[in-house]
C-alpha cells in the first residue's frame, strides 16, 4: 500500500520551489552573500509593533470577523484611494494571510475545470502552482522579446490562439523578478484587449510603495469590473511574517471570494489585523526611507553589472534585477549560478526558475544591506575576472 498515490492527483503536477531550495542552500553556503532573499531586510516599524503589542495587552486574542476587522478595511479602502486613486468600499475589501493567500482564494474562486490562466514570464511562480492545484491550466506567455512587458499584441495573439477557455489574466506589477513596471497607457492598453470578455484580470500590486521613477499606475482605475486587485503590507511595512494580504474587487466578486477566503482560513490574526491597520492609518509612507535606501543599492548593483557586461532593464520597481549573464561567460543560468555560489561565494536565483524567458539570467534581490550588496559585487567581480582569465 502507497497512500502517497492516492492523494490529489494534481500534487505530481506542482514541483516544491527551486527558489527557497536555493536559497537554503546559499545560507548553508559559509561566506556567501545571499542576493536571493525576496523580502525586505528591515525590520517593521516601532508604531506597527507598539500596536500589536498593545493588541495582545488588551486580550485581542479571539476571532476576527471573516473578512477582516471593520477599522483595518476602511484604513486599507482610505490609503488605497489616497495613494493611488483606488476607490474600494470596506466592504469590497477581505483581509487574507499574506498576498499568497489572496491569490490563492481568487484562482481557486474563479476557475472552472481545465479554464486558462494566462500568465507573463518570467513570473512568481505562485501563480503557476495555484493553478495547478485548482486544476486549471496555465498559459505562459514569454516577455522576454517585449523588454520583460505584455504587450497588447502579445496578449491579443494568445487570446485568438486560446480561444474561449481563458478565464483569467495575471498581471504583476512592479514585477518580481524582473523590476520593470508598466505606465498607466500600457495598462489602460491591456485594459482595451480584455474589456469586456468574460475575463478576470488579478493584478498583484503588492510592491505599489516601490515604485522608483513613476506613480504606481493600476489596471483597478482603467477596468475596475473585471479587476481582482491584490496587495498588502508584506513588502511596503516590511511585514513579511505578519501574513496580511488584501484582496479587493466589486462588491458582487468579493461575496463569492469570501466563501474561499472563509471556509479556507477562516480569518486572518486579529493582533496582526490590528497592527496593519497602524500601518496603513499611522504609517502610510513609512516605505519612503526603505525605497530611498533600495535605490541606492539598486544603483550601485547596476553599475557593477553594467561594467562586467551584463544587460537587461534597468529595474524601476520593487527591488529586484534580472541581468543577462555575458555572451562570454556560461549561458547556462542553473550551472552559471551554482558555480558563482560554490567558487564565488555569491548567490543570485537562475532566471529560468521563474519561467520561460528567464533562460541565460539571473535574478538579484537588492533587499540586503548596502555592506552586503559592495561585499557581494567586489566577490562577483573577482568570480568573472577569473572565468575570464581561464578562458
Ligand atoms: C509578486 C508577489 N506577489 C505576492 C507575494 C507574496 O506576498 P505575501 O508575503 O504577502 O504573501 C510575493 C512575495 O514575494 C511576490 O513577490
Amino acid at each position: 500500500m502507497n497512500l502517497v498515490d492516492h492523494m490529489n492527483q494534481k500534487l505530481k503536477l506542482v514541483k516544491p520551489s527551486p527558489i527557497l531550495s536555493f536559497s537554503v542552500l546559499a545560507d548553508q553556503t559559509p561566506g556567501a552573500v545571499n542576493f536571493t532573499v525576496g523580502e525586505p531586510d528591515f525590520a517593521t516599524p516601532e508604531h506597527v509593533k507598539e500596536a500589536a503589542i498593545t493588541s495582545i495587552q488588551a486580550n485581542r486574542s479571539h476571532y476576527a470577523p471573516s473578512n477582516g476587522i471593520s477599522e483595518l478595511k476602511e484604513a486599507a479602502s482610505n490609503f488605497l484611494k489616497q495613494k493611488y486613486d483606488q476607490d474600494y468600499s470596506p466592504e469590497e475589501i477581505i483581509v487574507t494571510c499574506g498576498a499568497s493567500e489572496a491569490i490563492y482564494t481568487i484562482i481557486l474562486s474563479v476557475l472552472n475545470a481545465g479554464e486558462k490562466v494566462l500568465i507573463p514570464t518570467p513570473c512568481f511562480p505562485l501563480y503557476i502552482a495555484d493553478t495547478m492545484i485548482a486544476g486549471g491550466q496555465p498559459v505562459l506567455i514569454d516577455t522576454s522579446a517585449t523588454d520583460f512587458k505584455l504587450t497588447p499584441d502579445l496578449l491579443q495573439e494568445t487570446l485568438d490562439r486560446e480561444s474561449d477557455s481563458v478565464r483569467l489574466l495575471v498581471l504583476n506589477y512592479p514585477v518580481n523578478p524582473t523590476g520593470v513596471t508598466y505606465s498607466q497607457e500600457e495598462l489602460n492598453a491591456l485594459a482595451d484587449v480584455v474589456r469586456g470578455r468574460d475575463i478576470f484580470l488579478m493584478c498583484d500590486e503588492i510592491y505599489s510603495e516601490l515604485n522608483y521613477d513613476q506613480k504606481h499606475a493600476s489596471l483597478a482605475k482603467t477596468l475596475p469590473e473585471q479587476t481582482i486587485l491584490v496587495t498588502g503590507v508584506s513588502k511596503s511595512h516590511a511585514m513579511t511574517g505578519w501574513r496580511i494580504g488584501l484582496l479587493c474587487a466589486p462588491k458582487a466578486i468579493t461575496q463569492e471570494l469570501g466563501k474561499i477566503h472563509q471556509f479556507t482560513i477562516t480569518t486572518a490574526a486579529t493582533v496582526t489585523q490590528d497592527a496593519a491597520r497602524e500601518a496603513l492609518e499611522n504609517g502610510p509612507d513609512d516605505c519612503q526611507p526603505m525605497k530611498a535606501e533600495y535605490q541606492k543599492r539598486r544603483d550601485y548593483i547596476m553599475q557593477v553589472l553594467t561594467n562586467l557586461g551584463f544587460t537587461g532593464p534597468q529595474p524601476r520597481g520593487a527591488f529586484y534585477i534580472f541581468t543577462q549573464i555575458p555572451q562570454d561567460l556560461n549561458q547556462d543560468d542553473v550551472a552559471f549560478a551554482q558555480d558563482l555560489l560554490q567558487e564565488g561565494k555569491v548567490a543570485a536565483v537562475p532566471g529560468s526558475y521563474f519561467g520561460p524567458g528567464g533562460e541565460g539570467c539571473l535574478r538579484f534581490s537588492y533587499a540586503t544591506s548596502q555592506d552586503n550588496v559592495e561585499r557581494g559585487m567586489k566577490l562577483l567581480q573577482e568570480y568573472v575576472q577569473k572565468q575570464r582569465a581561464a578562458q
